[in-house]
């Protein structure tokens, strides 16, 4: 509670947040993982700006679309430039693409990138406005191998996170040439169903009726099971490109199943697109009262998507430049760790340092500045607490730390140039000096695994 007269205290912005030391290990462990597995697959890192001119994303992902219509942050420069923060990252790499003429660079671009991206979303489980994604990018290819290989990529870092029931769900929503008959008659079938919709499909009937396939309201989600697929209305290109990806998938044992339904929230995706989930089969506790819902329950009541993409050979062409095949996908990185810490998945270990620095009195404080450098150098994992004097204070903290060896600095041995090194585990101790401390300290390692 607030004091009177007390200012309150300021918080994070609304659906932002820190990310404390503990959560930043599954960040790293995260984006390691993905990372080493994208560059074994020859994909280099890029970084774009957090802000673009907002242009950028009005037409690729689309006009009509939530992030567009009510999700940017966008604001005008005092020069008058209407500019957002980046709401994804897939039109940036277009535009650095076409910017920086990665056409003349041996094709195809493969390019990955993590950081922020801002949607100003209501906030909900999963749902953040600042959250981050691992993405990645294969430009300038239309083979369904690289369709493929995007959505292995992905499945592989959750796999190799320690995912267990990993499903990729996935579709083809065809391209320019076969959409359109599509679309009419899917218009038609809503149509007929007009009084039935949410107020939002509503609109969306006029707008893109493939939205209404997204749309999470119950009676929206009862009139799509009869409603048209888009498979049916394939052209004979987009069918071949669809088998072959999955073909691919197949060949590389990448679980999936086909969602007829399956549409993705910007206009940029053509042919291929793709989410994958974790399928959940952790029990359920057994005793709750009549008509509770476990926690667990209502998490799994609606599974969110750890990950999703696509084909997007439209876009360059959204943007005005002449069509580029490519297709990609990204991992959200708050979803994967949340899942991670909810599911257990554990950590891989950090090395944990054997070696422990303690000093005691203020010349024995100076050297003990230094040589944590020295240990540095010498690639010496040492943990120390130079704002304590009191021996025995740090010794316990060396033995809770499980340190092997303890390096004691006193006022003598500061004045004389050696180290006390103290063999943790038996209690014995020596007198070494300076000049002869790594070779001795490295030999004592040696002895403790
Ligand atoms: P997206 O599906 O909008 O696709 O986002 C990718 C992933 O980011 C989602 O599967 C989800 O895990 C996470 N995500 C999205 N919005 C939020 C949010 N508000 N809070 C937390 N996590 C979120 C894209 O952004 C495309 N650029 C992906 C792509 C790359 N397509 C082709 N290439």
């Amino acid at each position: 509670m607030v004091q009177k007269g007390k200012k309150e205290m300021i918080r994070s912005p609304k659906g932002m947040h820190d990310m404390l030391p503990a959560d930043v290990r599954y960040y790293d462990e995260l984006t390691r993982t993905a990372r080493e597995i994208v560059e074994y697959y020859g994909f280099s890192e890029i970084k774009t700006p957090h802000v673009e001119h907002a242009e950028l994303f009005l037409r690729p992902l689309g006009e009509t679309s939530d992030v567009v219509q009510k999700e940017m942050y966008t604001f005008r420069t005092k020069g008058g430039d209407l500019l957002a923060l980046r709401p994804e990252g897939t039109a940036a790499i277009m535009r650095a693409f076409a910017e920086h003429g990665m056409a003349s660079w041996p094709q195809p671009v493969k390019l990955f990138y993590e950081g922020s991206f801002f949607r100003h979303e209501n906030p909900q489980r999963g749902r953040y406005r600042e959250f981050r994604q691992f993405g990645i990018e294969i430009l300038g290819d239309m083979d369904p191998v690289s369709d493929a290989l995007s959505i292995k990529a992905l499945y592989l870092t959750l796999l190799e996170l320690g995912f267990k029931n990993i499903m990729v769900h996935i579709n083809s929503i065809g391209n320019r040439d076969c959409r359109p008959a599509y679309k009419k008659e899917l218009s038609n079938y809503y149509r007929k169903k007009f009084n039935y919709l949410c107020k939002n499909c509503k609109r969306r009937l006029k707008e893109n009726p493939m939205r209404i396939l997204d749309c999470k309201e119950a009676t929206c989600i009862e009139l799509k099971a009869q409603a048209p697929q888009m498979i049916e209305y394939l052209c004979d290109g987009c069918k071949t490109h669809f088998r072959g990806t999955l073909e691919f998938l197949d060949e590389a044992g990448i679980p999936y199943m086909l969602d007829n339904y399956l549409v993705r929230g910007f206009d940029y995706y053509s042919r291929t697109v793709f989410e994958i989930f974790v399928e959940d089969d952790a029990p359920i506790p057994k005793e709750l009262k009549e008509g509770e819902v476990a926690p667990e329950e209502k998490e799994r009541a609606a599974p969110i998507a750890l990950a999703g993409g696509g084909r997007y050979d439209d876009l360059m062409m959204l943007l005005g430049g002449k069509p580029l095949p490519a297709t990609g996908g990204g991992i959200g990185i708050e979803r994967v760790m949340h899942e991670m810490k909810r599911l257990s998945l554990p950590l891989k270990a950090k090395p944990q340092p054997k070696v422990f620095l303690i000093q005691i009195g203020p010349a024995a404080k100076k050297k003990s500045f230094v040589l944590l450098d020295k240990l540095r150098d010498e690639h010496i994992l040492v943990d120390s607490s130079l704002s304590r004097d009191n021996l025995k204070t740090q010794l316990n903290i060396a033995a809770k730390i499980e340190a092997r060896v303890a390096l004691i600095v006193g006022q003598k041995e500061a004045m004389e140039g050696s180290v006390i090194m103290r063999d943790m585990d038996e209690g014995i101790q020596e007198t070494v000096m300076d000049q002869k401390l790594f070779e001795k300290l490295k030999a004592k390692l040696k002895t403790k695994k």
